[in-house]
């Protein structure tokens, strides 16, 4: 069968994206797989696939991983994307022999790098059109970079065509080639049957001993194929990430680059320097963000609100109006419209607060629902706790959820009110409208409208300290004058 056929006009090409992540990530010193590493609160794999999917579909992506290859499947295997093992990692070109199987009967491949999260899809989109409207055998996305340190440099054939005739590796660079500022992404677009009519005339017969796909280039350039480039719409999305180093850059481009776009949609965010926002974070209009705030994984927060500084906020939905105090932790929290958190509070996994509740400094909740205007202001301990509306939950307050071996349920009626310095001795029950006095220690049920006292009662020694303490015997100075 003719692939270049099946190549004419008469049908579109069938494209697949495959996704190198099979490299170790030496240069990391790390024991977590490369691709795995997070920036901007996601693996740096997931941002490469996001953009892939959004090009072609899911069923035409493939990633190719190998060390620790389960993973980094089970990391990204949501997407429903496919995955080939590269059990040994012996270069990109290799990456690309052991996929031929997968790819072979696509017409077109394009090749991404698993380590460059900035690309985005309008970018992978130039480089399969330039592709596909001028039919080389490789295009290669390029990028001028004001430092190409540790990057392919491309090679041109004269400056008047704009052919490559080869990319060197740094390490194989001379120091005329070094110079050159136009840089290999690590992106590429395949016409897939040259690609794989030519692969195995790669060698390992350079500095590393691998086999490189870059190679590639110079190869089909001697086979007389055409090899092009085309650049990146922006140089910085072609930035990979091999050390710690290169990784925070790339992460703080990402998160600067959130922080502009919450300012573009009405958010009002003050030093966003300083800010730690993740990328899947979403947040309404007339917002403010305060300096030293952290708002972490799937966390969306409503409009008007204000969140002061020193607060982390992670995996939480905030509805609109909200006021969260300097020092707040949240994690897993839900939060109705117009509460009041903090300063310095704690809501642990499923913390529901109600709609205009107040949770004080000095609290921590844990599997608590506090309803409408309820208000636990200050020094409490809530967990596993069904709070109604309206009840006052009074200063250093706590549940005693735990017996050494369960947790078990406390439940505060609607508009009951806890004295100070409580403490409730779940499985327990305080009824509607009930009482409890200041100090109390509670273990039995308290029925609707009672109040409830369990505490030592007071007793009062008259004039017993001057009885005990000798030194209060001696009479008084005579007073001057
Ligand atoms: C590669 C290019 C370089 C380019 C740079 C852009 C080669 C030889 N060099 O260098 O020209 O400027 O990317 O970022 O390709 N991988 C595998 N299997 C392997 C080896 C690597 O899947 O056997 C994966 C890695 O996990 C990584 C990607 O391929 O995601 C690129 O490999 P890496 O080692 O990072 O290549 P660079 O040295 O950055
Ligand atoms: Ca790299």
């Amino acid at each position: 069968m003719s692939k270049i056929k099946s190549n004419s006009s008469h049908r579109a090409a069938r494209v697949a994206i495959a996704v190198m992540a099979a490299g170790k990530g030496t240069r990391l010193k790390s024991k977590h797989p490369k691709v795995l590493h997070e920036v901007g609160g996601k693996p740096l794999l997931a941002y490469v696939i996001a953009a892939a999917t959004k090009v072609v579909p899911a069923q035409d992506v493939y990633a190719i991983i190998g060390h620790e290859a389960d993973r980094v499947r089970e990391a990204v295997a949501h997407t429903g994307i496919n995955f080939i093992v590269q059990k040994e990692q012996r270069g990109t070109g290799h990456a690309l022999m052991v996929a031929r199987e997968a790819l072979a009967s696509y017409d077109q491949v394009i090749v991404l790098s698993g380590d460059a999260p900035l690309i985005s899809p309008q970018t992978i989109q130039k480089l399969r059109d330039f592709h596909n409207s001028k039919h080389p055998a490789m295009t290669i996305l390029t990028a001028q970079l004001y430092d190409p340190t540790g990057y392919g440099r491309v090679i041109r054939t004269t400056k008047k065509k704009p052919d490559v005739k080869a990319i060197v590796e740094e390490k194989s660079a001379t120091p005329a080639q070094r110079k050159i500022r136009e840089t290999n992404s690590g992106f590429y677009a395949f016409d897939a049957r040259l690609l794989f009519a030519h692969i195995d005339e790669l060698s390992n017969d350079n500095p590393h001993g691998e086999f490189y796909l870059t190679d590639m280039a110079g190869i089909l350039r001697k086979a007389k194929k055409s090899v092009m480039a085309v650049a990146a719409n922006d140089p910085h999305e072609i930035l990979g990430s091999n050390t710690r180093a290169e990784m925070v850059d790339i992460d703080q481009r990402m998160r600067l680059a959130k922080c502009r776009q919450l300012m573009t949609d009405g958010v009002t965010i003050f030093y966003p320097q300083t800010c730690v926002i993740d990328w899947d974070v979403e947040i309404g209009p007339d917002t403010t963000i305060e300096p030293f705030v952290q708002i972490l994984g799937k966390t969306r927060i409503g409009s008007d609100c204000r969140i002061r500084s020193y607060s982390v906020i992670k995996d939480s939905v905030i509805g609109d109006g909200v006021l969260v105090r300097p020092g707040c932790i949240l994690d897993g929290a839900h939060v109705m419209r117009a509460a009041t958190l903090g300063p310095y509070s704690h809501l642990r996994p499923g913390s529901e607060i109600g709609e205009g509740a107040h949770v004080g400094n000095f609290v921590e909740t844990k599997k608590t629902r506090l309803g409408k205007r309820s208000k636990a202001n200050h020094l409490s301990y809530l967990g596993d706790s069904e709070i109604g509306e309206d009840v006052n939950v009074g200063a250093g307050t706590i549940t005693c959820n735990y017996d050494g071996e369960r947790k078990h349920a406390t439940v505060i009626d609607d508009g009951a009110f806890i004295g100070s310095d409580s403490t409730l001795v779940a499985p327990v029950r305080i009824g509607k409208s009930a009482y409890v006095g200041a100090a109390s220690c509670i273990t039995d049920d308290v029925p609707a409208d009672s109040l409830a006292i369990g505490r030592a009662r007071q007793i009062v020694k008259e004039g017993w300290t001057k009885a005990k303490r000798p030194s209060l015997q001696k009479p008084d100075k005579p007073a001057l004058g």
